[in-house]
């Protein structure tokens, strides 16, 4: 089996392998400005694909940059013989060269990219609202999106999203931020002096009503635009709203005790952790003076950060150095959950993923999770 990069005379033959394994029939050119891809060859044809985009997520209120893995495919006849793990291991190399300490992925197989370190590290969510629930807000002045409002719509999100772990950064060429004008429905709140204080988009279609994004810079701004969904009450019963602020629809929707919530999980993966965490914001460790956990990174797949590595904060910095006892012993799949934040040290131990006193590296991270109760009353 031979693996290589991708070009442009391989259109053809990814389109090939994409429509047969998920029925997708774009005609775009799988390579554009922002995603490479890698193609496997048996018998001298191409046998299996994958894409790699470029984008930044966002941790600690840094973006970081992260290898977004898509399209993985592998012809029928070829499957079972190893060709999406040797397109994997490739990946692994390929993202470390091209400066992406972090990979991430939506798993139709998790067990595929978890032998090779990915793992469950966050979930990208659709809510179902009723539309009788959504309560009239305050009447903003709105207009359609403009092409001069594209960049402070840009800022708008991002001074969102760098405050929620794990949104992407959306940052050109990979993402455009005007395809946005390309929706049915886009709705800008003028600010200041040129701010955007908010928008929404969104699309109609047989189903329904989808909301892409609903963000302001302000609670009057999110109740205004979703008081403005209610207009919808009548003609639709629900409406679907996607989840990028949770502030919108955590604390500002009616939604009663049982709701829908539509869930896709995705997998992280720490391609290199020294790289990973000096690009990552460590907040919490601004408290703390001067500390040190000794690692032993378990990771045959990433030999380059594999064995002893001291995770040291030093006057709020944050740096991964070789050395050290190795007493906490880290296995490659506890990295990424560990790194978004979405398991603590208890839960990676008793996953059998982590052994030793791991405290720091729950107090770095903050380790928020997603809170839950089990007992209902
Ligand atoms: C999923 C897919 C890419 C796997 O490709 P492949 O070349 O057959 O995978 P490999 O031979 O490298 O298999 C690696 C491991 O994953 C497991 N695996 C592969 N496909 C699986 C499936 N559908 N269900 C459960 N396990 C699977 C294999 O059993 C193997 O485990 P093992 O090493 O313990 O035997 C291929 O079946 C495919 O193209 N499917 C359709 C598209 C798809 O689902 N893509 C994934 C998008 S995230």
């Amino acid at each position: 089996m031979l693996i290589r990069e991708q070009t442009d005379h391989d259109a053809d033959d990814v389109r090939g392998l994409r429509k047969v394994a998920f029925g997708s029939t774009s005609e775009d050119n799988p390579l554009r400005p922002g995603r490479r891809g890698l193609v496997a060859e048996l018998d001298g044809r191409p046998a299996g694909t994958l894409a790699i985009n470029e984008f930044h997520q966002y941790y600690g209120g840094a973006p970081v940059p992260l290898g977004g893995i898509g399209g993985v495919a592998v012809d029928p006849y070829a499957r079972g013989r190893g060709v999406a793990t040797g397109l994997l291991d490739r990946a692994l190399t390929d993202l470390r060269e091209h400066g992406q300490p972090l990979s991430a992925l939506y798993a139709t197989v998790p067990a595929l990219y978890r032998s090779r370190g990915w793992e469950r590290a966050g979930v990208f969510e659709w809510l179902d609202l009723t539309v009788d629930r959504v309560a009239p807000g305050p009447k903003l002045a709105t207009r359609p999106v403009g092409e001069d409002d594209l960049a402070g719509l840009h800022a708008c999100y991002n001074d969102v999203a760098s405050t929620v772990n794990g949104l992407l950064d959306r940052s050109p060429p990979a993402i455009d931020v005007a395809d946005v004008r390309r929706l049915d429905i886009t709705s800008v709140v003028p600010g200041h002096d040129g701010e955007v204080r908010g928008y929404l988009t969104a699309e109609r279609d047989r189903e329904g009503l989808r909301v892409f994004d609903l963000i302001g810079r302000d609670a009057e701004t999110q109740l205004g635009l979703l008081g403005g969904l209610a207009s919808w009450g009548g003609l639709l019963d629900r409406l679907s709203l996607r989840v990028v602020d949770p502030a919108v629809t955590g604390l500002l929707t009616n939604q009663g005790i049982r709701h829908t919530v539509n869930t896709s999980e995705w997998l992280l993966r720490v391609v290199d952790l020294p790289a990973a965490v000096a690009a990552r914001g460590w907040p919490a460790a601004r408290w703390l003076r001067s500390a040190a956990v000794d690692l032993d990174v378990v990771d045959e797949h990433a030999p380059w950060h594999a064995g002893r590595q001291r995770l040291v904060v030093e006057d709020g910095a944050v740096r991964v150095e070789p050395g050290g006892s190795g007493a906490v012993r880290l296995h490659a799949r506890a990295l990424g959950p560990w790194f978004s934040g979405m398991q603590d040290s208890h839960a990676l131990r008793r996953a059998g993923l982590l052994t030793g006193d791991a405290a720091l590296l729950d107090q770095l991270v903050g380790a928020p999770g997603v809170p839950r109760l089990a007992d209902f009353f």
